[in-house]
Order: C-alpha cells, then structure tokens, then sequence
C-alpha cells in the first residue's frame, strides 16, 4: 500500500484535476460556497489553505481579497495552482499542511481545510493535534473551514463499494472501497488507453473514518463556535470561528 504522499505524487496528481469533474467546475462551487458563507477579509487579512491541491479554495479566496498561503505536499498539483494564479496574492509552499505555522508570521484570519482533506492524515491524534494548532493560530475573530466526506454513518457492501468516478474516450477512473473500522481502504482503479489498447493501473492508501461531531467538540474546547454546517456535493462543510475576545 501506498502513503498518501506517493499515492498523489506517483498516480492521482496528473488525473486529480480531471476526476475533479475538471477543475473549472469544482472552482465555481467553490466561489458560490465562499459567497454563500459571505467569507471576506479586511484588506490583506491572510488566509491559508491547508491540503490545497491545484487550488480550487486558494483562487476563489484570493479573488475575494484574502493573501492566500497555499501548502500542500503534492509539488505537480502546487505547480498547477501557480499556472492559474496569475497575479493573485497566493503564495504555494510544498510541505505537510500539520507544519503549517512554520509558514506564517502573522495570525491568519482565515485557515481552510477541504475537499476531503483531513482524512488523509495518519491518525486521529494527528487530526486533534492539527485541529489544536488550527484554533491556536488563528486570529482572534478568525475563521476554519473544512469538509469531509461522510465515512461514519454508513458502510458500503457489494457492489456499492466500487464508485465510478469519471470516465471519457482515452480513461476511467473508479474508487473501490474497503471499510475497516477505523479507517477505509481506498483503492482508485485507472484504465488508460495507451497505444490503442486499455491499461489498468491500480493505487492503494487509507482514510481516515472520521467523525465531524468528534471534530467540532475538539473545535468547541478549544474555543470555537460551530457558526454553520451544511452538506454541499456529498461533502461536509463544518464553519468555526474563534472568539473575538480571545
Ligand atoms: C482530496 S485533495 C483536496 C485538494 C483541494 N483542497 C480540493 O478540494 O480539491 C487532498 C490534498 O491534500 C494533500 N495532502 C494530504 N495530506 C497532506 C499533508 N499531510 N500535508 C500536505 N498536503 C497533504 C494532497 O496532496 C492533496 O492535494
């Protein structure tokens, strides 16, 4: 089996923004959301974006205004997120999204976390420990947003595990998963066409179940509020802010 870092560096990166249902459309959902959420910063106020990908939170956030510090470990998909960024205030940084504060010299007014991120990391402990420092670093007032797929209140059986993806003339992709009890074993299954006949290539890695109750009760001690959370295209997205006073 893969780790997550060799899962996108040697297989999804060059497909992610295809499976993605191309990036211009997850993009616009992203600039509808963070209108919705009316999420908009003073003049200059830092945002960050945690597990950025090629940037479908980083671009609708620095067209908001925000100066946007992008980290993820997946150098093609930062490469991608520079290509589009044009003159926008994003600046990408390749490095794991839990070193995050090594990064910042200033409290960021807003800290995303998306797209199904926070599962990837190793354990629960390293998620509370992320969370943690997420509510330490942001400014008081601050805003964390993040979204998760939903892998706690049902378990897939037989033919509901294998999830097509997306597919056109030259490839298909289909996830099959495999429930554990802490964790789902994701194997995303990849048919090419090369030199006129279909290959298959297959990547293995796990995710974690997790809980979004758990996350916000963590969120909660810390001193966020849970200000919304709503489901939007089968993922959940979970708004905290920090306290003013704080
Ligand atoms: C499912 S993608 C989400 C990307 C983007 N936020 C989106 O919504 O399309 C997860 C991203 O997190 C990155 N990632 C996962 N674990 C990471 C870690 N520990 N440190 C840095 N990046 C990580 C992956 O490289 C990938 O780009």
């Amino acid at each position: 089996m893969k780790s997550v870092r060799n899962h996108y560096d040697e297989f999804l990166a060059p497909v992610y923004s295809w499976i993605l249902g191309d990036f211009e459309n997850a993009y616009q959902a992203n600039v509808e959301l963070f209108a919705s959420l009316e999420l908009s910063p003073e003049y200059g106020d830092l945002a960050l974006d945690l597990g950025c990908g090629p940037g479908c939170q980083s671009l609708p956030l620095a067209e908001r205004g925000f100066s946007v510090i992008a980290i993820d470990f997946c150098q093609e998909l930062l490469d991608e997120l520079e290509e589009r960024a044009g003159d926008l205030q994003i600046t990408t940084v390749c490095a794991d999204l839990r070193e995050f504060d090594q990064y910042i010299d200033e409290p960021p007014g807003l800290i995303v976390c998306m797209g199904d991120t926070l599962v990837h990391l190793p354990d629960t402990a390293a998620v509370d420990k992320c969370i943690d420092r997420v509510s330490r670093a942001l400014k008081p007032g601050g805003t964390f947003v993040y979204s998760i797929r939903d892998y706690v209140s049902s378990e897939p059986a037989g033919a509901d595990r294998f999830v097509p993806i997306r597919a056109d003339d030259q490839q298909i992709f289909t996830c099959f998963l495999d429930y554990r009890d802490t964790v789902v074993h994701v194997h995303d299954v990849l048919y090419r066409k090369e030199g006129g006949a279909w290959k298959m290539h297959i990547s293995d890695y796990l995710k974690l179940r997790l809980d979004t109750a758990e996350i916000n009760q963590r969120l909660q001690a810390n001193g966020l509020d849970i200000s919304r959370q709503m489901t939007e295209k089968g993922m959940i997205v979970v708004v905290a802010t920090k306290s003013a006073s704080t």
